[in-house]
């Protein structure tokens, strides 16, 4: 297997991200969980990896700027404002301190009927705010089973992101649909073959910036396979769901590039 080791300064301007999805779960009391996370982020781990946590978008405020773990949000509107009952736009993240939007979830396209048209949207009015898009994609069982995941993955990262993307403003997760939460995850050599796959489509599109891009793996990242997943090549960090609800389990993953 190809190892990594490329988010040395000399070659990378960016240390690997690692993000936390809260979907749907936590209370005003998380911000406790939230701090414990905090307090393990040691500056030695911050030297290695940068830190993202997206709460549910009403405790946004209350996280962010709290401590030095980045907050963002799980999905905005693309306008700025208007009649969108129940939506939240990339402005309203940007001004309670949210430095991050995810976009495209497939909880979202599977759930919402989000298309990679919508996704680009979200992601262009994340970039109008000021904040960073966190673009997901990926495959379905079915697709993974007839042999078209390469290919799927390929078509979505093209058609979700908008032509001004760039390594500041944008983060790709390529999450299978069928390893989220469900604790199966591909083999190692299927994720590092994706995401050379998702890298070349970036380079080419979008040339020496391309290389640049971080590409996360999300699906089923607990600390006992972080090491595994995240020294991979092309693999710049994990968007992690019901792992990122515990402090413990969060840092235990982020604490992979400590060995790395
Ligand atoms: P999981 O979720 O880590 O619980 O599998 C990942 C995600 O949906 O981002």
């Amino acid at each position: 297997m190809q190892k990594t080791h490329h988010w040395s300064l000399n070659t990378m301007s960016a240390r690997p991200l690692v993000a936390g999805n809260w979907k749907m779960n936590g209370n005003p009391q998380s911000v406790e969980e939230f701090r414990k996370m905090a307090e393990g982020y040691t500056p030695e781990l911050a030297a290695k990896v940068e830190l993202l946590i997206c709460p549910p978008a009403v405790f946004l405020a209350q996280l962010a700027n709290e401590n030095s773990i980045s907050v963002g949000a799980q999905n905005c509107h693309s306008a700025v404002s208007g009649a969108h009952t129940g939506d939240i736009s990339a402005e309203m993240i940007k001004s309670v301190g949210g430095t991050a939007v995810i976009v495209g979830h497939s909880e979202r396209r599977e759930g919402y009927g989000e298309t990679d048209a919508d996704v680009a949207a979200k992601a262009e009015a994340a970039w109008r705010a000021g904040i960073t898009a966190v673009v997901c994609i990926g495959e379905s069982l079915e697709q993974r089973e007839a042999g078209e995941t390469i290919a799927v993955v390929t078509e979505q990262i093209t058609k979700s992101l908008p032509d001004a993307t760039t390594s500041e403003n944008t983060v790709v997760a390529y999450e299978p649909i069928w390893a989220i939460g469900t604790g199966k995850t591909p083999t190692a050599q299927d994720v590092a073959d994706v995401h050379k796959a998702l890298r070349d489509s970036l380079v080419e599109r979008f040339g020496e910036d391309g290389s640049k891009i971080r590409l996360l793996y999300g699906g089923s990242v607990k600390p006992s396979n972080a090491d595994e997943l995240l020294n991979l090549a092309n693999v710049n960090g994990a968007l992690v769901g019901g792992a990122s609800l515990k402090a413990d389990d969060f840092l235990g993953i982020a604490g992979a590039y400590l060995n790395f």
